[in-house]
């Protein structure tokens, strides 16, 4: 399995599909505020695996109501809520998906494939149930849960083989040592202006306004871009930096994260002066 997963990552013929689909999928969902809440920047998580549960869970339960005598009609009903709350949950998925890197994304692909067959199988199966032909029903719902289990294998080498939608930037804290350290002379940080400085190989980023200063990691937790080439912009009264790569946006007094495609909020970092040396620590 190991050996199909990189090969697929590599699998250049996917990419005019995959190029066409990330297209529509962008120009479908284009409204920023439509991206935002399929991403799970309200939720501070990305939305989509908290989606899925419903669909797994609904689906799982049908399989072994349909091994049970007398629960046709239970069966009936849950592989109806499984099979409708999927489609959120794909939807989400997408949103995600078109802001993948091109290995991610031929992978992402696949994964989403076998999901839609899973789904159109229980679509099947549903269909049969309700018409009475419920031993095909069930051989459907069978197939079905064999497609989707493949595309939660192919899922979860997506997260956790590819780092697809986990926070790329908080391993950056255990690189970081204990105690305070000094990152710059505070009359040497400029107003309003973003500067980057290293901590033992930890890039971070420093952004003044007025006494306060905010000192934040530098790699972007979506996909590691580099937030100290990033613009700062007001949105809704609050300055933020804006990464370069995909537009993700963070507020530079906190770090809470505005727009996606990234869904969890960046690290600032503890600061204090001493003898007009700014410094800063592990949180
Ligand atoms: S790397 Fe994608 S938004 Fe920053």
């Amino acid at each position: 399995m190991r050996a199909l997963m990189m090969r697929l990552e590599r699998a250049a013929g996917l990419d005019r599909f995959g190029d066409r689909l990330q297209k529509s999928v962008q120009s479908v969902l284009r409204p920023q505020r439509v991206r935002d809440a399929l991403h799970g920047v309200w939720l501070g998580h990305p939305l989509h695996p908290a989606l899925v549960q419903l669909p797994v869970g609904a689906w799982l339960s049908t399989a072994v109501l349909d091994l049970l005598p007398g629960q046709r009609r239970a069966a009936t009903v849950l592989v109806t809520v499984g099979t409708a709350s999927a489609v959120p949950a794909a939807i989400a998925g997408l949103n995600d998906w078109a802001a993948l890197s091109r290995e991610q994304r031929r992978v992402g692909l696949v994964h989403a494939m076998s999901n839609t067959v899973g789904l159109a199988c229980y679509a099947g199966s549903i269909a049969a149930r309700l018409t009475g032909r419920h031993r095909l029903g069930r051989t459907l719902g069978w197939f079905g849960l064999t497609a989707a289990s493949a595309g939660a294998y192919i899922g979860g080498h997506l997260a956790y083989k590819q780092g697809a939608q986990v926070n790329q930037s908080v391993s950056e804290l255990h690189r970081m040592t204990d105690g305070w350290h000094s990152v710059a002379d505070l009359a040497t940080v400029p107003e309003r202006t973003l500067l980057t400085r290293e901590i033992r190989d930890v890039s971070v980023i420093l952004y003044r306004h007025g006494d306060e200063v905010t000192v934040m990691l530098e790699r972007c937790p979506h996909q590691s871009g580099p937030l100290g080439e990033g613009k700062v912009t007001e949105i809704d009264g609050h300055a933020c930096v804006v990464c370069p790569w995909h537009g993700s946006a963070f507020q530079l007094n906190g770090g809470e994260v505005v727009h996606g495609p990234a869904a969890t909020d960046q690290q600032v970092l503890p600061t204090r002066v001493v003898d007009g040396v700014l410094q800063t620590r592990l949180p």
